[in-house]
């Protein structure tokens, strides 16, 4: 019985025909209704005291997958070790929302890289950097350039991967630690293409590579370097969909590219 509720005042309550809540009992026992006031008609009163569910009946959340620790020597593999790694990689969180990792695409030995931030909804159904509209616009500025993603000799034929392997959920940005896990994979991959040239497209591929939190308006229009890789900054290919106005400057950048690779004997 209640410690709240006088028998007087349920009595009272139940002429009124109020249903009384009583705190949960931890034994889960329903309470016996109160017996009727004598000479009264029992007004349909339930008292009712919600049944607390025990620890066996709760169902757990799902528990989310542990993560794992990102494979050792990636700093030494070759192309099919370093493509593994990054398929079964479960070193952040990111691992559990994707479809696909997005390893990179091109030239093995291509004398231009170009470095982007982190696959889209499109690039995590297809595991291929660069497939959505950003990716097209991509594909015109190489072009313009004489660039191109298809097959071709090393001279023309770019090497395009991001600074993440996986997508981040809903587009969001990536995160400092996100980076910082799958900065490794990158890192190996510059080294193996061994570029002439790397075009970082975007905040996050520009901060994360030349380690830097300049806005890209402050680093266009030099040579920054990677690893002794030469950098130029540029504009992220989604960024100039939405500012069409600064596609111009995206092709200053591009020539610079050009004429640092010429310098450079490329
Ligand atoms: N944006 C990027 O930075 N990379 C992609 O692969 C796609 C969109």
């Amino acid at each position: 019985m209640s410690a709240r509720w006088s028998e007087r005042q349920q009595a009272m309550l139940r002429e009124m025909g109020v249903t009384l809540w009583l705190p949960p009992q931890t034994d889960g026992v329903q309470a016996p209704a109160p017996a009727a006031m004598p000479g009264s008609a029992p007004a349909p009163v339930r008292m009712i005291r919600p049944v607390a569910a025990s620890a066996a009946e709760v169902t757990p959340p799902s528990a989310p997958r542990p993560l794992a620790a990102r494979p050792s020597g990636v700093a030494a593999m070759d192309w099919p070790a370093l493509r593994e790694a990054v398929a079964g990689c479960e070193a952040c969180g990111l691992c559990r929302s994707r479809r696909h990792t997005v390893f990179g695409v091109g030239h093995e030995q291509a004398q231009w890289m170009i470095v982007g931030e982190a696959p889209g909804e499109q690039e995590d159904r297809q595991g291929e950097p660069f497939v959505g509209k950003a990716g097209q616009l991509l594909d015109n500025m190489l072009r313009a350039v004489g660039l191109t993603r298809a097959e071709a000799g090393p001279e023309q034929q770019v090497y395009i991967a991001n600074v993440l392997k996986c997508r981040p959920p809903m587009n969001r940005n990536p995160e400092p630690q996100e980076v910082a896990q799958c900065e490794p994979y990158l890192k190996r991959q510059v080294e193996l293409v061994a570029p002439k040239l790397i075009l970082a497209m975007g905040r996050f591929a520009v901060q994360s590579l030349l380690q830097t939190g300049e806005p890209i308006g402050r680093l266009r229009g030099r040579v920054h370097e990677y690893h002794g890789v030469p950098v130029v900054v540029t504009y992220h290919p989604a960024y100039l969909l939405r500012t069409p106005a600064d596609k111009s400057r995206a092709w200053e950048d591009l020539c610079l590219a050009r004429e640092v690779l010429r310098q450079t004997g490329g």
